[in-house]
């Protein structure tokens, strides 16, 4: 049989044929394309909203503990003011002025109750016995080696609002660790 080299004719009718298996080829390759682009677009947004914090309320955010009025009415009355949402309780460091104290015990970590009128009004641990200052969480008697810790307190549009994303250390209490209430 012998090789019959293509007319002329012949190439301008297989010309739209080779051109629409190019476009073709190419419309394979720009969606393939595309499905690798897409599914690593949608795995890049899956990766961040599982890496984003969702929880934005709550102990290790800003706390709102209540108004400035009501806050300084109960620190008069019962002189502490428990804070479950934040895990704090405020205490009446000095005339005016407010701390915030983390209700876990530095000593093993129990949580602390509010001050007690049979301790003269200060914090026992339930667990070992550390006993703490009652207006501002100094620490009395161990088997804890320090105060509680504290977190600071802002006053923003009338309330009181706690930093309970900033628990801090403390060797004692210092005045600057409180907060004028207004
Ligand atoms: S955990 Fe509070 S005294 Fe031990």
């Amino acid at each position: 049989m012998q090789y019959a080299p293509p007319s002329p004719t012949m190439d301008r009718e297989r010309l739209p044929v080779l051109e629409q298996r190019t476009s073709r080829r190419k419309f394979t390759r720009y969606s393939l394309f595309t499905l690798l682009g897409l599914s690593s677009l949608l795995t890049a947004v899956a990766s961040v909203k599982m890496l984003y914090p969702t929880k934005v309320v709550g102990f290790g955010t800003k706390v709102v503990a209540g108004s400035v009025a009501d806050i300084k009415s109960q620190l008069d009355q019962k002189k502490y003011v428990i804070n479950q949402e934040g895990k704090f309780m405020l205490l009446p460091a000095e005339a005016g002025k407010a701390i915030a104290v983390y209700w876990k015990c530095v000593h093993l970590g129990c949580t602390v109750p509010a001050p007690s009128p049979a301790l003269d009004g200060n914090i026992q641990c339930p667990c070992h016995g550390s006993l703490y200052k009652g207006n501002n969480g100094d620490l009395i008697h161990g088997p804890a080696t320090r105060p509680l810790d504290w977190m600071p307190i802002a006053i923003d549009a009338g309330n009181v609002v706690v930093d309970t994303g900033k628990v801090n250390t403390r060797d004692s209490y210092m005045a600057d660790q409180s907060t004028a209430l207004g």
